[in-house]
């Protein structure tokens, strides 16, 4: 079974998911974490915002060498905010799509899985079987990054992580290459005045109601 969890930036997708994926005994995919281990690779062999288009010939080479099972990288390392901004970049490109498709695909075909990105539902897996869409007003998104980030909290902070999170989500709605979107039969899911636990128990339901 495939449960997909679709959003914007900062909507609390991988950490419902996590719980859930604990609750249903299914494995969790974060696809954004290998779209940002793709990302720090990259970087690390020299690859910035001002050369990307320059070196895609290279860029699909090094992506095509990778091997997802010996890349290790923390949470930590992946969460910069450098890879946030060029891993927005990076994903739209088409051998960098393709390169985590495969292994969403390799993991899925094998295990129960809920798998939280942008593409999941409308057009990794069109076929799976629970699809959500995860919305929280902008100003509510910038508050979380901030607690992320351990930033203090003023106003300067808080423009900074809004204009982040538009910048991030008009890379991810505007690309070509699978753009972020809703599928037609995704459920959307507010989560203004949902915390966590109240997701993960809303979409357990949910989930098994219609198993
Ligand atoms: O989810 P997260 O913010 O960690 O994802 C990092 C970046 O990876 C996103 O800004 C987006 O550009 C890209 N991404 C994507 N498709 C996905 C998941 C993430 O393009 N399914």
């Amino acid at each position: 079974m495939i449960i997909a969890i679709d959003g914007y930036a900062c909507t609390g997708k991988s950490t419902v998911a996590e719980e859930l994926a604990k609750k249903m005994n299914f494995i969790h995919i974060n696809s954004g974490m290998l779209y940002r281990a793709i990302t720090l690779h990259l970087y690390n062999n020299g690859i910035t915002t001002n050369n990307i288009n320059l070196q895609l010939n290279n860029i699909e080479k090094m992506v095509n060498s990778i091997n997802f099972e010996t890349i290790t990288y923390s949470t930590d390392s992946l969460k910069q905010q450098f890879i946030s901004d060029l891993g927005s970049h990076i994903a739209q490109i088409p051998a960098v799509r393709a390169k985590v498709s495969e292994e969403l695909h390799r993991i899925a075909s094998v295990n129960n899985v809920i798998i939280d990105g942008r593409d999941i539902g409308s057009n990794e897996f069109p076929n799976a079987e629970h699809k959500y869409f995860f919305e929280v007003s902008t100003i509510e998104r910038a508050k979380r990054l901030i607690n992320e980030r351990r930033w203090n909290y003023s106003e300067e902070n808080l423009n900074k992580c809004i204009d982040e999170i538009e910048q991030r989500d008009s890379k991810d709605v505007h690309r070509e290459n699978s753009p972020l979107r809703k599928a037609d039969d995704a459920i959307v899911i507010n989560r203004d005045n949902l915390s966590v636990d109240e997701t993960v128990s809303l979409l357990y339901q949910k989930c098994n109601l219609n198993r």
